[in-house]
């Protein structure tokens, strides 16, 4: 039997999460937990609205915590788990972008296994079975582009929250919507397989592929390539991440291969300039992954709010980089100031905007 803390269970990956608990026997809900909405109808000895996440995760001493919280928020259930030794699945990629290097000397100290949930580093995860970084010539990040793929910025002048939630492919929460929308979410994604699979910046490609049924490809040294292909359902990396090293039955779909017709395009990085400017913070690391986040949600949560144009989104997030120091955390105090000064940057670019 295996004891799940779920965080996040009221969201999108939370309630897909329950529906793999509740079919699998061995997996057992030891505690659930969402920011503000009741937590009806979820069955667990230890639940909570609001509050310490690590308060929660102390009592419930589970074996797996799934870290479905939306945002830089689950930063402490994250570092909570690596440095207990206590496998993460992890959804949060907010708080391994922004933590880094924080978060993974607290896996070397704590000793627990990191297992991805997002579909495209569950991809990578599966197609390099604990190989090294050096027999890697590149990990490839697949994306479908988002409800805007083809679009020039002109078009993007005006566009509604309601037309940036409106993925093609997948049915997400509100935030990794939009970042899908202005590859935010492939940013991230790029950050978070660095920091995931020790391969540098260099070495990590991005192609777009409009269906979503390839989740992501290694190429190894030896010119072989291999890919992740399935529908897209988080479902499969979720189930996989609770059951690791199992594959436990799910009810998917099998793949119909003679409906598919595969197309990938290179990301338009003008129009969509969220993912050079993720690289680049990547690429000077520190807390600029950190601030790159920070700065993100800002700008995200105003968007949505119908107080900043889609197109300065990037800006809002450019001009934090540009502002920030980027020195190293040495702890997470310097962590939650480095995010802290970043919000606030942000906050007054979209004051102004
Ligand atoms: N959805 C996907 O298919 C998908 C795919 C890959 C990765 N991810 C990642 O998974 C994470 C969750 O995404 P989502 O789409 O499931 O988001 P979502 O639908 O917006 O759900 C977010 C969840 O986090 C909870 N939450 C927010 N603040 C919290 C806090 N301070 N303490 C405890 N719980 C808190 C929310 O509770 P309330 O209901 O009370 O607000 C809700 O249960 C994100 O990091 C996202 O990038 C999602």
């Amino acid at each position: 039997m295996k004891r799940v803390a779920l965080l996040g269970a009221t969201g999108s990956i939370g309630r897909q999460a329950i529906e793999i608990v509740e079919a699998h026997p061995e997996l057992e809900l030891c505690a659930a937990a969402s920011g503000s909405s009741p937590l009806d109808g979820i069955a667990a000895p230890f639940t909570q609205v609001g509050g310490d996440l690590t308060e929660l995760l102390d009592r419930a001493e589970p074996d797996v915590v799934l870290n479905a919280v939306v945002g830089f928020t689950g930063i402490h259930a994250t570092l909570w788990a690596l440095e207990h030794g206590v496998d993460l699945a992890l959804a949060n990629k907010e708080s391994l972008v922004a933590a880094g290097d924080l978060a993974l000397a607290a896996q070397r100290r704590g000793g627990g296994r990191l297992l991805p949930v997002d579909s495209e580093h569950s991809a990578l995860f599966q197609c390099l079975e604990g190989r090294e970084p050096d027999q890697v010539a590149a990990l490839v990040l697949t994306g479908s582009g988002g409800p805007f793929r083809g679009r020039t910025r002109d078009e993007l002048a005006d566009v509604t929250p309601e037309a940036a939630l409106a993925h093609p492919t997948w049915r997400m929460g509100p935030k990794i919507t939009v970042d899908s929308s202005t590859l935010a979410n492939k940013g991230l994604e790029l950050i978070e397989a660095h920091f995931l699979f020790g391969v540098p910046y260099e070495r990590i490609e991005v192609i777009l592929q409009p269906t979503s049924i390839v989740h992501s490809l290694v190429r190894f040294r030896d010119g072989a390539a291999l890919a992740h292909i399935g529908y897209p359902d988080m479902r499969a990396p979720i189930s996989f991440a609770l059951t690791y090293p199992e594959r436990a039955a799910t009810p998917l779909a099998p793949l119909d291969l003679t409906s598919l017709t595969l197309e990938f395009a290179a990301p338009d990085l003008e129009t969509f300039p969220m993912l050079a400017l993720a690289r680049e913070a990547g690429e000077r690391g520190g807390t600029y992954p950190c601030a790159f986040n920070a700065a993100n949600e800002v700008a995200v949560a105003a968007f949505l709010d119908g107080r900043l144009p889609f197109l300065s989104i990037a800006e809002v997030v450019a001009d934090a980089i540009e502002r920030v120091d980027g020195a190293p955390a040495n702890d997470i105090d310097d962590l939650l100031e480095a995010d802290a000064r970043a919000r606030a940057l942000a906050g007054e670019t979209v004051a102004v905007a």
